[in-house]
């Protein structure tokens, strides 16, 4: 059966043809939009977050030994309204529930009427950077983390909470994030098969496509990478490096230029790197690590080089990660630059660039190829 077509998805004024394969479980790895960062979200998407175990289970642990007595504020609540109720319920003062999203504040003031909360949780619609709130607070629960650490707008959101709304010396739940990467070699995590947009995604592009006006390069995650050992076992060439860290009750930098080296354990062909997160939800615990485990947090694909690079062991690619904030002030723009050393050979030099809404589209060699002209 043919596995990978052309589809046409819709984008505002036109259609655009777009790289597709067919919805079976067998497709080892398909492409999926990184969602978070425009913000497009919906029933699928936040209980593929409520289904995220080790997620939930870390914020709730948090939430339940911080908030009794304090005051609250959730940003980014969601239209079930978890760590705020969480907080109402271990016996938080008052919490402030913030979401950007018309329709998920207004089904997020629903749940929390249903379940008696209403006189101790109150649903402010709008951006936090935007709203103001009565009084400072005690504590700030969030989770706008994104596939990569920081793509959601953590950073600047979070430093203008402990400006503007949080009590000097406040606590901030999550505690630390950073952004991960790993050397990939994409045709041994596909078996050759080159991946494409299961039509189930068609409607997230479109919607992502739409918020920003325009089709542009935008970014793309690999799900299936992270939850099957086996796949990350024959295309992940070195272990993980971290860049972009973001200290939430401590110096919190949002843009910044993180030097790098992963070195190859395995020969391969080096096609990009697989981007993830780790996320350490109180200080004391365990991270999540979204490149070496199943979570709701999937892979971004940096493509580098369209025919791939052989590597061996001992081969090493050195690279800077450069965070700048977008024009709207809050979404990061990333870019990556380095140098691949393969024993005496000349240093080859990477690229990837991975704005928040660039102006352009098809600029890369990966969009062409996801998006190809008609
Ligand atoms: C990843 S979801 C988390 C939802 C819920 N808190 C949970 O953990 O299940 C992020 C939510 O934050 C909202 N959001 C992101 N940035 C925000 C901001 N600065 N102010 C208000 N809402 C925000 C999004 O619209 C989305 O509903």
């Amino acid at each position: 059966m043919q596995r990978s077509y052309v589809a046409e998805l819709a984008a505002p004024g036109h259609k655009v043809p777009v790289r597709a394969c067919v919805d079976e479980p067998s497709q080892p790895i398909w492409l999926f939009p990184s969602v978070g960062e425009y913000p497009v979200y919906g029933d699928f998407v936040y209980d593929v977050m409520l289904a995220d175990e080790r997620r939930m289970s870390r914020y709730t642990r948090a939430v339940r030994r911080f908030a009794p007595g304090r005051t609250v504020l959730d940003i980014g609540t969601g239209q079930d309204a978890v760590w705020a109720l969480a907080a109402a319920r271990a016996g938080a003062r008052h919490v402030w529930a913030v979401e950007v999203i018309p329709k998920s504040a207004r089904i997020a003031r629903k749940n929390i009427e249903q379940a008696g909360f209403a006189d101790r949780i109150t649903v402010v619609e709008g951006l936090s950077t935007k709203v103001e709130l009565p009084e400072r607070v005690d504590m700030c629960v969030s989770e706008i983390i994104g596939t990569l650490g920081g793509s959601e707008g953590a950073g600047p959101v979070l430093r203008d909470a402990r400006e503007r709304l949080v009590k000097p010396g406040g606590m901030f739940i999550p505690h630390r994030s950073v952004t991960t990467a790993v050397a990939l070699d994409l045709g041994s995590a596909t078996g050759g098969e080159p991946p494409g947009f299961p039509p189930a995604a068609f409607g997230f592009v479109e919607e992502i496509f739409a918020a920003v006006g325009r089709p542009f390069d935008l970014r793309v995650c690999l799900a299936g990478l992270q939850d099957v050992p086996k796949v990350r076992e024959r295309s992940y060439l070195s272990g993980a490096v971290e860049v972009e860290p973001l200290e939430f009750n401590g110096d919190l930098r949002p843009e910044g230029v993180d030097t790098a080296e992963l070195t190859f354990t395995r020969p391969g062909s080096f096609s990009g790197l697989a981007l993830g997160m780790r996320l350490w939800v109180a200080e004391d615990d365990v991270p999540i690590d979204s490149l070496f485990e199943w979570s709701n947090w999937t892979p971004v694909y940096a493509a580098l080089s369209e025919e791939g690079l052989p590597v061996r062991p001992g081969d090493r690619f050195a690279f800077e990660f450069t965070t700048t904030m977008s024009d709207d002030g809050v979404h990061p723009d990333y870019a990556l630059t380095g140098e691949l050393h393969r024993g005496s050979g000349p240093a080859v030099p990477l690229r990837w660039d991975s704005a928040h809404h660039p102006d352009g589209f098809r600029e890369s060699f990966f969009h062409r190829w996801m998006f190809p002209e008609a």
